[in-house]
């Protein structure tokens, strides 16, 4: 345990039982840095494997190293800039993940980029294209590429890390922006898709200002000490990927979900 989540347990929504996640294994995509790696120690507390996918090698160790020493699961790292994501990549992960674990219980692509903030007139292509490739372009190929281990799973839950300009476009977010508009089309195809079969729940996420380096970089002159910690909304995602339980209703698949305005659903 560590202090931050303690704190945060205190003011959450949902408090899931002890091990809630045992036993499964979810992929968090930007694992090694802000709202990835809290999500990433928050899922091994309670009892998940998490493949810590992310583009520092450094970062991901010391997540790794963290979740060893504080949690009986096993996590792995998987170095990868997904830029430069191939289907022979994916294929690859595919088949190491399914040796080891099995299949995939969840699966959330939290990693993006902000790129810069600019008019359209002015927003260099070389990097609008770079912002969709990793925000958008990546979350589909990897979704793709591993999807016979989400569909193995007897639940499994897709959460796609959306934003508030992703549901509202606002002046100079460009690709980022319009990256994350995507990403909320890309989470109702796949809901509309899997809903059928009812084995994979999809939802995307906005988790509001949040207390990274991303948020630093888009608000340079906000208190830090203002902007709430990535920990205080861990209960909402803990809830979707725990998954169904007696009693516990799931919001229909494909919904968004604001982290900051978000209560457990009741079954009245
Ligand atoms: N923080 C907020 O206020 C806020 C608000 C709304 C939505 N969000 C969303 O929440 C998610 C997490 O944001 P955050 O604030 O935690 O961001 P962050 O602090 O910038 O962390 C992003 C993580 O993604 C990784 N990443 C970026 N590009 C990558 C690439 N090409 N390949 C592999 N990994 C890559 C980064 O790796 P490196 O460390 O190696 O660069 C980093 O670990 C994002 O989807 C963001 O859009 C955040």
């Amino acid at each position: 345990m560590y202090p931050e989540l303690t704190a945060a347990q205190e003011n959450w929504r949902y408090l899931p039982e002890e091990n809630a996640l045992a036993k499964k294994t979810i992929l968090v995509t930007g694992a090694g840095a802000g709202i990835g790696a809290t999500t990433a120690k928050t899922l091994a507390y309670y009892g998940a494997n998490v493949v810590l996918l992310g583009r520092s090698r450094d970062k991901l160790e010391s997540v790794f190293d963290w979740i060893e020493t504080n949690t009986p699961t096993q996590p792995v790292i998987v170095p990868a800039d997904l830029e430069e994501l191939t289907q022979d990549s994916v294929a690859a992960l595919h088949d190491s993940i399914e040796s080891t674990y099995g299949c995939l219980h969840g699966l959330i692509h939290n990693a993006s980029a902000l790129g810069p903030k600019v008019p359209i007139a002015h927003y260099p292509i070389e990097q609008w294209q770079r912002i969709m490739q990793t925000n958008i372009n990546a979350p589909f190929i990897l979704t793709r590429g591993l999807f016979t281990l989400l569909d193995t799973a007897p639940f499994c839950c897709v959460l796609n890390v959306s934003s508030t300009v992703g549901r509202q476009g606002r002046a100079y977010w460009g690709a980022y922006s319009a990256s994350k508009f995507a990403l909320e089309g890309f989470s109702q195809i796949l809901a509309d898709e899997t809903e059928t079969a009812g084995r994979i729940h999809v939802y995307s996420i906005n988790p509001g200002g949040t207390r990274t380096a991303m948020r630093k970089a888009a608000y340079p002159m906000e208190d830090v000490e203002t902007v709430p910690l990535a920990e205080t909304y861990m209960d909402m995602y803990l809830y979707m990927l725990e998954g169904p339980q007696p009693g516990k209703p799931l919001p229909p698949t494909g919904a968004q979900l604001d982290a900051r305005s978000w209560k457990p659903p009741t079954n009245r």
